[in-house]
């Protein structure tokens, strides 16, 4: 059994380098969450003709989770251990609501490689857990880690140099964030979809790739010097390009809705009555406020009066992902 956290991007990741190696096109710096995690238990069973996948009691396609096997049955191949011919059974549940939008396919992902690397008998260490991560969502190589982590995008052809790794403890600088959930249900299109698209169709798409080192460059710096007031800047600033990248492609992909702008507009009203708050969304209309610890329980209350927030919740930063037996 292994939980693993979800992650924020500050620096997002949005395009692939590697379709079938799920490399991406650039790299990125996250922030892991305390609050919302998912538990996995991958059991490798003789006799079993398929491999299974229940999320909350209820059975699920395997595709994903079966690419993400296959990779550790693989390595267990080459180190003569018997999951190397078995299937499995996967378990798993979140804290927090599934299909939200609130990135459970990074801590699902991140939950699953330690899960079945344990299972499998494998010693993997986080960069390798990265990479096993980064086959199932881009964004689940982060979760390996707690605290701040930063995404190489790489350039090998093998995909070996695309990995996470922790850029600074949580303890050594602790941030809150506040979850504004404007919504309940599955995002409208899916991520790889809308990276696809975007790529093949926004002017924008060079532009977003273009700048990425240079956003990577000043989060490190703002990460490295404590400043929060250039982190929070920074971090709206990307997301908004990436929303500017969203919304010029064809067909646009809006994923904003009413209460995301309306939450939007309170973080700035925040900011103008001296409160450092700063937004951040990724391709779904829930809006992550990022904020000092000792200042959450105001941006909360900000949040929850936006009309068309449901709910807003607070979070720490995380640990990394870990075995829990
Ligand atoms: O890892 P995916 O395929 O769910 O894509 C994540 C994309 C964003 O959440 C928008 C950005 C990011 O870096 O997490």
């Amino acid at each position: 059994m292994a939980r693993a956290h979800s992650n924020i991007a500050l620096v997002k990741y949005w395009g692939k380098r590697d379709a079938a190696l799920n490399t991406p096109a650039v790299g990125s710096i996250s922030v892991t969450l305390d609050a919302l995690y998912t538990d996995t238990r991958v059991t490798f069973l003789s006799g079993l003709v398929a491999d299974e996948f229940w999320l909350a009691g209820c059975r699920n396609p395997v595709t994903r989770i079966s690419h993400v096997l296959d990779l550790v049955r693989g390595h267990a191949a080459s180190m003569g251990l018997p999951a190397a011919g078995l299937n499995a059974i996967v378990t798993s549940t979140n804290n927090f609501p599934t299909g939200a939008g609130l990135a459970s396919s990074a801590s699902g992902f991140a939950a699953l490689a330690v899960a079945a690397a344990g299972a499998a008998g494998l010693a993997l260490n986080g960069r390798e857990l990265s990479i096993l991560a980064r086959h199932g969502s881009g964004s689940a190589a982060r979760s390996i880690f707690g605290g701040f982590a930063e995404m190489h995008a790489g350039t090998a052809v093998d995909g070996s140099d695309a990995y996470a790794e922790e850029l600074l403890d949580r303890g050594a600088w602790p941030l809150a964030v506040v979850v504004a959930i404007t919504e309940h249900g599955e995002k409208s299109i899916n991520s790889t979809v809308g990276m696809n698209e975007s790529k093949a169709t926004s002017p924008f798409y060079g532009a977003w790739l273009d700048s990425a080192d240079d956003d990577l460059a000043d989060m490190r710096a703002a990460i490295r010097d404590r400043d929060f007031a250039r982190l929070g800047e920074l971090s709206e600033y990307n997301c908004l390009k990436l929303h500017s990248l969203m919304l010029t492609t064809r067909p646009a992909l809006i994923y904003w809705n009413a209460a995301t702008v309306a939450a939007m507009h309170a973080v700035q009203a925040l900011r103008a009555r001296g409160v450092p708050a700063y937004f951040t969304i990724d391709a779904g209309p829930q809006v992550k406020v990022l904020c000092l610890p000792g200042d959450a329980a105001t941006v909360q209350r900000a949040m929850a009066l936006v009309p068309g927030v449901h709910e807003a919740r607070i979070s720490g930063l995380g640990p990394a992902a870990h075995r829990l037996e």
